[in-house]
């Protein structure tokens, strides 16, 4: 009782103001002030839409864990490159998924020149030569076992050199078909260096190489898996790439190896995945001068659909702040299955 008096008795109080000189919400007044104070964007001309293309002639088949991701046969690719470009977007990364007929232990069929891939190059670039076409190079599509490689004698590892000269034939290959960059993704040690060499000596001087240089071994990967029908284990062991994607705990071992990509020619770094690797990204922004890429995977699409499924977060606005945080982390180039979407919100 006595302190309710107490209030009851105090005099009316003067207009509360603090004597402020430094106000940061002056700038957050109004959406104008806000736009002009903004320090970083995403446009179109950063994205870069990854895209599954499948033998056949069978109707887009959505990916369960990735909605709005489906299996394209080569006509729709090309549709959707041409849909793509004239949202603005400048750039594709294309993936195979095999028939597993096709798949043996050695990925014998990334040999064949008419081989999937290939003719998908041929036909987008055919249809949209201004289009900027990028294509994986590793050899999980190919393998029954699902490693990037091929295996050792002992058949408990992936090979590393043998593996490198595969994959140096194979960057030679899709140059041919008509690429504008190569993006090895299978973190082989010298790799790029191998690439780099086997491209001029095939006279590809102005074939880019996109270095998937800082792969951590992420569990952010499952969906991609499931799409490209490379998450098979070969007999009853579980596929692990440890032994050559990144432990996601190394940062020294992250900006050692986006260091000996710069070094061994690769044009474009990049870091995959985005969202819980800003600091890496930050990192190697810092470290290098050469265009940084960010490659926000399947888990990380995943993961922002099946909250908003859920009505637990609102899917553009979760989308739209994604790509900005990977962004100002220092990504100039983002790959990212929201592209198209992003786009059109944009245009
Ligand atoms: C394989 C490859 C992977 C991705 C791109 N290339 C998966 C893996 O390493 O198993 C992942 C992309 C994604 O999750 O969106 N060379």
């Amino acid at each position: 009782m006595a302190c309710f008096k107490w209030v009851i008795n105090m005099p009316t109080p003067a207009p509360f103001k603090l004597d402020l000189p430094v106000r940061p919400r002056r700038l957050r007044r109004t959406a104008a002030r806000r736009d002009l104070v903004r320090e970083c964007a995403v446009s179109a001309d950063d994205l870069i839409a990854p895209l599954f293309v499948v033998e056949g002639k069978a109707p887009p088949e959505e990916i369960a864990s990735m909605p709005g991701q489906f299996r394209l046969n080569v006509a729709d690719l090309v549709k959707e490159c041409r849909t793509l470009w004239k949202l603005g977007v400048k750039a594709v990364a294309l993936f195979p998924k095999l028939d597993p007929a096709l798949k043996d232990a050695e990925g014998t069929e990334e040999l064949n020149e008419d081989g999937l891939i290939l003719r998908a190059v041929r036909a987008v670039k055919k249809a949209v030569p201004e289009l900027v076409v990028i294509t994986d190079v590793a050899l999980d599509p190919y393998t029954t076992h699902g490693h990037d490689g091929v295996l050792n004698a002992a058949g408990d590892d992936v090979d590393n050199d043998r593996t490198v000269a595969r994959l140096a034939a194979m960057a030679v290959r899709q140059a041919r078909a008509g690429v504008d960059f190569v993006a090895p993704s299978d973190m082989m040690d010298g790799r790029v260096g191998a690439i780099r060499t086997a491209l001029d000596a095939a006279g590809f001087t102005e074939t880019a190489i996109l270095a998937y240089s800082v792969k951590f071994n992420s569990a952010y990967y499952g969906p991609f898996r499931d799409a490209v029908g490379s998450s098979q284990a070969a007999g009853t062991k579980l596929l692990s790439k440890a032994t050559y994607q990144l432990d996601p705990a190394n940062r020294r071992a992250a900006l050692a190896e986006a260091v000996l990509d710069a070094a061994e020619g690769a044009d474009i770094l990049m870091v995959k995945p985005a969202g819980a690797y800003l600091d890496i990204i930050r990192d190697v922004r810092e470290r290098s001068d050469k265009p940084l890429a960010a490659y926000q995977v399947s888990g990380e699409y995943a993961q922002i659909h099946a909250a908003a499924r859920l009505g637990w977060l609102n899917l553009e606005r979760t989308r739209d702040e994604s790509l900005l945080a990977i962004k100002r982390a220092g990504a100039d180039l983002i790959l990212t299955y929201f592209a198209k979407d992003v786009a059109r919100a944009l245009a």
